[in-house]
């Protein structure tokens, strides 16, 4: 029987009324008939009798004990994935032998095979898929874990804790045990089995532990692991140093998969990694790979004690762990390197993916009040805002009160299963403040508007910033409250000095909001500043405040602040670009402009990284944020008309440049050499617009000639997107040089996707019966897929071509892979942000997807939330 998923609320929240404190499980892994044997310490916790429910999906039941009983089938029942016993005593022992097929598991979720080997992804709520349990994150148990399969196919058995005991057996079995001490959710749990090759290293704690550190990889990649392996170490230190937060296992295991459907997993001393963010060389991965390597390495040690030892009540609380995770992974890598880069990127997230989804009919808090399927709620918002969210404690309290904070948080809670309001409680405590009106962060969906304009009264010496802040309705949250927000000012002279203003309001140069309306007024000041508003993207809104061109190049010449320098180019782009659009007439840029640019890139040396992130126009998809009503091929016609216009008027630099800040020598994964290969592949990607043959054969030289991912893709990537007359041989010889490497094939298949031809679409639906794509591996998908999902003028094809194929490929997935499809589904939920036409042709989509039988939670929730709102 079929029934339709049903929401569950935060509100309704109630604690479990049964508990198991001890899992014991054997794992017989065979490719079809797995067995799973668990044997469960049961206590009662409510008052009342309730029965047991334990959750259970797509299971084969073998058999039931209570206490050494075997259970007849009249005392139990199987309904709506639960397993329910009516009458257990107080204090119980079950014991429960499920049977699976791992082999045909292809969503990815609970035990499968990825490649040759077994393993597990049980967050958010895969477990049920391995046996019946309480699947739900407050309930924590000590696990056993036993594993049993073939020694030669899996030599390696592994499990969370520590390693107990091994033994062979006859017909060529083996079994290992292992026990993890730290009692955990079952959404911490793994296993993996396979063939690996295995790097190994040690590191010693501040607490003098040493901890064995095993890396596995596919077989011939150790020498790609190495890099990861240093990133952990770097890790490990960093969270002693920042925070005072020491491992606590003996062992640290991280294995590398090739099918993932997300980044990595935080199981308690077993991670688990999708490939991509564990292998990296020179040869085969780009400088931004290795960041983010770093980072997502960084990210899952992290939630050792953000997420695993203080874990989430439910999974409303997601952002407790995430977003905390987030903000702790963002500090490590700006702590590690090129902070400014970093905290641009991290902007750019929110400013393109995160204020899209605010937009949108999955508008939600960072902690959700209402949600179908769990799967659906890992989202940029969650993660990403929820960053912003910590980052904003961190700026109010500063570095020295929100680590006060962070101890007494830990202090209080480690072991326990903890709410979004645990943790803020203890930021109120540890600081002695009150942060009531913060906690509309938590509560509130949408991105507030904040607009600011000014008086200056000369003769009084008095200038006046009058803020308001507007935050637009979302599904179901019509009426918003005015939020708390930190805002980060500095003031400059016109001349670019900076201005020592000051005002009782203003404290380590930040004013705190908190009324709809609010003025903050400055004595004394003796000229009209140029205010440098929401430096380091002090909180998550969107700034409207009408900078003239003069302003926002004293800014762009001037600022200390690299966000804000960085945000003046990006102003004075999108002005010159909807200039464009709402005249109908082709972009310009002022003559003061191309000045301050070239000014730019003649005084590179003193920061290439950031000079490359202004160079860069902000993308189709960015621009598209600043309507209500998308004008799709307005935005294709002057993002292509403004690199034409900037790779012409600044040729001479940008060759120069070019030329002059190449690294010399061989490839270093260096700050210095990465900040230089970032601009000169900006450089080389303006030239590219160009076509004439001294760029050809430089483009074509720099292709050949790399000794590295970075420049090798960045000159194909270059020609693509310029459409230059190279492209096609680049691309040929590219795939015939990296056919074998599927990660690299992943680049190529990204760069034909974000191809901006008319013939995009048609190339990646011949794509997918390339012998480098697979419908069975989601990062196979992700490049081809979703990379086209996010080329705005080819998916938004006046005649539909886009929505229909994108359609089909959805229909596909929510039988294999519901999660993969939900996440590609987004792209068609936005239908009312385009012209009637479009609306018609996404809403009809939206509908046959609707009338899918079978289909899954996650599309199911998705579609209706989108449709709902006609
Ligand atoms: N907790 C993981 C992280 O660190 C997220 C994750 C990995 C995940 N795999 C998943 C979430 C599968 C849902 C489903 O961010
Ligand atoms: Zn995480």
């Amino acid at each position: 029987m079929t029934t339709m998923p049903q929401a569950k609320y935060r509100k309704d929240y109630q604690t479990p009324d049964y508990t198991i404190d001890e899992v014991d499980l054997d794992i017989r892994l065979q490719d079809h008939q797995t067995l799973v044997s668990s044997r469960l310490t049961v206590r009662r916790q409510g008052e009342h009798n309730e029965p047991l429910r334990l959750d259970g999906e797509a299971l084969k039941l073998i058999n039931i004990e209570l206490d050494g009983e075997v259970l007849s089938e009249h005392r139990f029942q199987v309904v709506n994935n639960q397993l329910q016993i009516d009458d257990v005593p107080e204090a119980f022992e079950l014991l429960i032998i499920t049977q699976l097929d791992p082999a045909n598991n292809s969503a990815l979720e609970g035990l499968y095979k990825s490649g040759g080997a077994f393993c597990t992804q049980c967050e958010a709520e895969g477990f049920r898929r391995i046996t019946y349990y309480l699947d739900r994150p407050d309930v924590l148990a000590v696990f056993t874990t036993r594993l049993q399969a073939d020694k030669d196919k899996y030599p390696y058995l592994l499990a969370n804790g520590n390693k107990t005991d091994s033994g062979e057996l006859e017909n060529g079995q083996h079994w290992v045990s292992w026990h993890d001490p730290h009692p955990k959710p079952c959404y911490l749990f793994a296993v993996v089995a396979g063939d690996f090759d295995l790097l190994e290293d040690s590191y010693r704690t501040k607490h003098g532990r040493d901890v064995a550190l095993q890396l596995f990889v596919d077989k011939g990649n150790l020498g790609r692991a190495e890099f990861a392996m240093r990133s952990l170490k770097a890790a490990m230190k960093w969270d002693e140093v920042r925070f005072n937060l020491v491992y606590d296992l003996d062992i640290y295991m991280i294995v590398a998969v090739d099918f993932f459907n997300m980044g990595a997993m935080e199981n308690k001393g077993l991670n688990v990694f999708n490939a991509k963010y564990v292998l990296a060389d020179a040869k085969t991965a780009t400088d931004q790979d290795f960041l983010n390597v770093e980072s997502v390495i960084g990210h899952e040690y992290f939630h050792n004690w953000t997420g695993n030892r203080i874990t989430c009540r439910d999974w409303f609380q997601l952002s407790l762990k995430e977003g905390l995770t987030v903000f702790r992974d963002q500090e490590f890598s700006g702590d590690m390197s090129m902070r400014p880069v970093h905290r641009i990127q991290d902007v750019r997230i929110m400013r393109t993916h995160q204020f899209h989804e605010d937009s949108s009919p999955m508008a939600h808090p960072i902690r959700p009040d209402k949600v179908i399927e769990m799967n659906n709620f890992y989202t940029v918002t969650v993660y990403n805002k929820g960053a912003e969210v910590i980052r904003m404690l961190h700026s109010l309290l500063d570095e020295q009160g929100f680590q006060k904070g962070m101890q007494l948080y830990v202090e209080r809670h480690d072991g326990q299963a903890v709410t979004c309001e645990d943790f803020v409680c203890a930021m109120e405590d540890a600081n002695s403040t009150e942060l009531r009106q913060f906690r509309r962060w938590y509560e509130q969906a949408g991105t507030p508007v904040l607009s600011i304009t000014e008086s200056y009264d000369a003769s009084a010496e008095r200038y006046t910033l009058h803020c308001r802040q507007h935050t637009a309705a979302t599904p179901g949250q019509k009426k918003k409250q005015a939020f708390h927000i930190p805002l980060r000012v500095h003031f400059y002279s016109d001349s670019g000095e900076l201005l020592k203003l000051t005002s009782d309001e203003l404290k380590n140069d930040i004013l705190q909001l908190t009324e709809e309306q609010q003025d903050f007024v400055f004595e004394k000041v003796k000229e009209k500043p140029v205010p440098g508003l929401l430096a380091g993207f002090s909180a998550p809104v969107k700034l409207d405040y009408e900078y003239q061109e003069k302003q926002l190049l004293t800014l762009l010449a001037y600022s200390q602040d690299p966000f804000i320098c960085w945000d003046a180019a990006q102003q004075v782009y999108l002005q010159a670009m909807k200039k464009a659009i709402a005249a109908g007439s082709p972009v310009q840029l002022s003559q003061a402009s191309l000045d301050a640019l070239k000014h730019k890139l003649e005084n590179q040396q003193s920061d290439p990284a950031l000079v490359s992130l202004l160079l860069q126009i902000p993308s189709e998809e960015s621009l598209s944020g600043e309507y209500d009503v998308i004008p799709v091929a307005d935005i294709h016609r002057v993002c292509g008309e403004l690199k034409q216009l900037l790779a012409s008027e600044l040729e001479k630099e940008l060759k120069e440049t070019y030329s002059s800040c190449h690294p010399q020598g061989a490839y270093q994964f260096a700050p210095t050499d990465i900040a230089q290969r970032m601009l000169a592949n900006t450089c080389l990607a303006f030239l590219a617009n160009l076509k004439n043959p001294e760029i050809t054969a430089l483009l074509e030289r720099q292709f050949s000639k790399a000794d590295n991912m970075t420049d090798e893709l960045a000159a194909m990537q270059a020609a693509v997107h310029a459409n230059h007359t190279s492209a096609d041989n680049m691309l040929r010889e590219f795939a015939a040089k990296w056919q074998s490497n599927s990660l690299v094939m992943d680049k190529w298949l990204a760069t034909q996707a974000s191809a901006a031809r008319s013939s995009t679409l048609d190339s990646v639906k011949q794509l997918t019966s390339h012998g480098a794509f697979s419908w069975q591996n989601p990062n196979r998908i992700y490049s081809l897929v979703a990379t086209f999902t996010h080329n705005l003028a080819q998916l938004h094809r006046e005649d539909g071509e886009g929505y229909r194929w994108l359609r089909e490929v959805i229909v596909r997935l929510n039988s294999s892979n519901p999660q993969v499809a939900s996440r590609l589904v987004t792209a068609l939920l936005q239908w009312r942000r385009f012209d009637e036409k479009r609306q018609t042709l996404l809403k009809q989509e939206l509908k046959t997807l609707q009338e899918l039988p079978d289909l899954a939670s996650d599309l199911y929730e998705k579609v209706e939330q989108s449709l709902q709102q006609d």
